[in-house]
C-alpha cells in the first residue's frame, strides 16, 4: 500500500472550508493509503508562539481532526515534536539545501514580507525540515495544494539529490496527490472568495449556534431577480453552494425555484441555511468539546501515534546514517 505523509498546521479552528477540502481528503485517505497525519509543531515555532499558546493550539487541533473524523486506528496520528528524528534528519538534508534556491521559494519571500521583524533561519530551511517530515516515511504521496507545491517541488530536488550524491535510489520521489476537481470550493459570506481568506467570512465547526445564526443572517445579497432564470450574481452563487452541501437536495430545490421564478426572499432563505448548517456541524461541535476536555483520550491517540510514527522514522534514520558513513566501529 502507498504511504502518504501530510502535515496540519497547529493555527485556527477548522471553517466548513477546510472541512469539505482538507479533511474530506484525509478522510478518504485514510481509507485507502498507509497516512501519517502529524502537527507540524516544529514548523509552528517559525512564529515564536507562548509556550501556552503552542499547546493550546496543537491540542485544539488535534481534538478538530479527530472529531471531524480522522481515526487513530486507520492513520499514524502524531505531534512531529514527538519524533526527534525529524530534527536529526532535517540537520543531515540541510549539508545539501543550498541558500540560493531557499532564498527564492515563493513561500519563504512572503513569510519575509510578513513578517519582516523576524525573518529567522526556521523560516529559510522550512522546505528543508518538510522535506524531513516526508521522506521520514518514505512517502509517494502528498496531498498538497496550490500554495504547497513549491515546496514539495524541493523536496523531489532534496531526495533526488541525496540519491545522486550517495549513488543509490534510497528515497521515494514523493508525487503531489489530490481527488481531482471532485471537491467543491466552499465560499465564504462576504460575497466574494474562498471560505477562510478572511477572518470574518468564516463559519466554524466550533462555533456555537448563536454565532452561526448571526453570520448567516448577515451574509451579503442583493435586491432579488428581476427576470426569470437570471444567472446569481456571485454572492448569491455561493449561498446556495453552501446551501448544496449542508441541506437536503428538496431544500435546495425549492430555494432554487423561488430564485428561477423572481419570488426568492433571502431572510426564509438564510434562515433555512442557518438552521441546516447547525445541524450539520452540532454534532461535530459537541465532539470537538468531548475530545477536547478528555485529556487521557488525547494523550492515548498521541501516544500510539508516536509509537508508529517512532517505528518508521527511526528505520529510516538509521539506514540514513549508515548510507552517510556514520558507522559504529
Ligand atoms: N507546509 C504545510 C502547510 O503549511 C504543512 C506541512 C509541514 C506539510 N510539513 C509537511 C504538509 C509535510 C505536507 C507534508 O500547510
Amino acid at each position: 500500500m502507498e504511504t502518504v505523509v501530510s502535515g496540519i498546521r497547529p493555527t485556527g479552528n477548522l471553517h466548513l472550508g477546510n472541512y469539505f477540502g482538507a479533511v474530506k481528503n484525509f478522510l478518504r485517505m485514510q481509507k485507502e493509503f498507509n497516512c501519517f497525519f502529524f502537527i507540524a509543531d516544529y514548523h509552528s515555532l517559525t512564529t515564536h508562539p507562548t509556550p501556552e499558546d503552542l499547546h493550546g493550539n496543537v491540542k485544539q487541533v488535534l481534538a478538530e481532526y479527530l472529531a471531524a473524523g480522522l481515526d487513530p486506528e486507520a492513520a499514524t496520528i502524531y505531534l512531529q515534536s514527538d519524533i526527534p528524528e525529524i530534527a536529526e534528519l532535517t540537520v543531515l538534508m540541510n549539508m545539501n539545501a543550498y541558500l540560493g534556491e531557499l532564498e527564492r521559494t515563493t513561500s519563504f519571500k512572503d513569510k519575509a514580507r510578513q513578517q519582516p521583524e523576524n525573518v529567522n533561519a526556521g523560516l529559510l530551511t522550512y522546505p528543508v525540515m518538510m522535506a524531513a517530515d516526508i521522506l521520514i516515511h518514505h512517502a509517494q504521496k502528498v496531498p498538497v495544494g496550490k500554495d504547497q507545491e513549491q515546496n514539495l517541488e524541493m523536496t523531489r530536488k532534496f531526495a533526488g539529490r541525496f540519491n545522486r550524491m550517495y549513488n543509490n535510489e534510497y528515497f521515494d520521489i514523493p508525487q503531489p496527490f489530490n481527488y481531482g476537481e471532485s471537491l467543491v470550493k466552499i465560499p465564504g459570506l462576504d460575497g466574494s472568495g474562498k471560505m477562510g481568506k478572511s477572518d470574518n467570512n468564516g463559519i466554524y465547526l466550533a462555533e456555537d449556534p448563536k454565532s452561526i445564526q448571526k453570520k448567516v443572517m448577515r451574509a451579503v445579497t442583493d435586491s432579488g431577480p428581476t427576470e426569470p432564470n437570471s444567472e446569481k450574481p456571485e454572492a448569491i452563487k455561493n449561498l446556495f453552494t453552501l446551501l448544496d452541501v449542508v441541506s437536503t437536495k428538496d431544500t435546495y430545490d425549492y430555494f432554487n425555484d423561488k430564485y428561477n421564478a423572481c419570488e426568492i426572499r433571502y431572510g426564509d432563505l438564510k434562515k433555512q441555511l442557518a438552521e441546516d448548517i447547525i445541524n450539520f456541524t452540532a454534532p461535530i461541535r459537541e465532539r470537538i468539546l468531548d475530545i477536547s476536555s478528555n485529556t487521557d483520550y488525547l494523550r492515548k491517540v498521541a501516544n500510539m501515534g508516536k509509537e508508529k510514527a517512532h517505528e518508521s522514522a527511526a528505520k529510516t534514520l538509521k539506514e540514513v546514517r549508515e548510507i552517510i558513513g556514520f558507522r559504529s566501529f
